[in-house]
């Protein structure tokens, strides 16, 4: 079966997919995009995407319009074309191919891309038996609140913890206080009680954050946000990392050492169960 690609209009095989090599997307990361997740065949918080994707559009200040108004149809498409039932959407909005310069060109037409790849259980190993994750000096930009491919801290963070044979980087700011994982939004539990880093600029608004914050809600879990220092994480009974792709995945090791009891923890897998439930449930949005 083809993985489909969706390009200025376009529906075509991912390996038939092409853009200028003038693209500001890839000269500059000069771009915006979404990972979502469909689940038998149905697009999981497609909402909460769609917002977070026009936030980061306006945000560098590209008009996301007309691609914002014909999205959901596209998605609905491509994933139809492609027939997974479970699968990864990714979409991406970059400013546009034009001749190289960082100032923004007036007449510039954005380029649009959604590709549709399978998604199995991939992270299946992961889920059931926990990573190791390590703490690292948060490297990034002032606003990693907008979701822009502008990726290249995270992608050296991410190849220094599994250079450590570690799965996820857990990123502490420059006053030593969690910010999130290189591609992960993190939580840790302390006493019973839920905690996260509350939103800022130095972090993304994760979907799967604010679902699972729901959740917990909803189950009588008690949730904080606030800070978290390393020494929070070493100490905590449980840690876990949270995205759109990963889902719960729990962090059994912190900096080379077990966290808790070295196995995943019940409020991991309570909360991980909830999702599933939820994401998996026609219309979990
Ligand atoms: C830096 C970062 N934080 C958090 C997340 C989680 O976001 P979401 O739950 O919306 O996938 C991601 C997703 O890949 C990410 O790259």
């Amino acid at each position: 079966l083809p993985d489909i690609a969706y390009v200025n209009g376009r529906f075509c095989p991912i390996e038939q997919a092409v853009v200028s090599i003038e693209d500001r997307g890839l000269q500059f990361g000069d771009s915006v995009y979404e990972v979502m997740r469909a689940y038998a065949g149905q697009i999981f918080a497609l909402g909460q995407h769609l917002d977070r994707f026009t936030r980061s559009s306006r945000l560098i200040h590209l008009n996301a319009d007309d691609f914002l108004a014909e999205l959901p149809g596209l998605l609905e498409e491509a994933l139809r074309q492609s027939t997974y039932g479970d699968a990864i959407l990714y979409v991406q909005l970059t400013r546009g191919a034009a001749q190289r310069s960082h100032s923004i060109p007036a007449d510039i037409l954005p380029t649009r891309i959604i590709t549709v790849r399978p998604m199995e259980d991939s992270y299946a190993a992961e889920q059931a038996e926990g990573v190791s994750a390590v703490g690292l000096q948060d490297i990034r930009w002032a606003h990693c609140d907008i979701k822009s491919t502008n990726l290249l801290a995270g992608v050296l963070l991410k190849y220094e913890a599994r250079q450590a044979g570690a799965f996820e980087a857990i990123l502490f700011n420059e006053r030593g206080e969690l910010t999130e994982g290189a591609s992960s939004n993190v939580f840790v539990v302390i006493d019973g009680v839920l905690r996260t880093p509350e939103l800022s600029e130095r972090i993304l608004a994760g979907v799967t954050r604010l679902r699972l914050l729901e959740l917990a809600r909803q189950d009588g879990i008690p949730v904080r946000s606030g800070v978290l220092s390393r020494e929070d994480m070493a100490g905590a009974d449980e840690v876990f990392v949270a995205s759109t792709s990963i889902e719960v995945i729990p962090v059994v090791r912190f900096d080379g050492k077990p966290i808790g009891s070295g196995q995943p923890g019940p409020i991991t897998r309570r909360l991980h169960e909830l999702y599933r439930e939820m994401a998996r449930r026609p219309a979990g949005d």
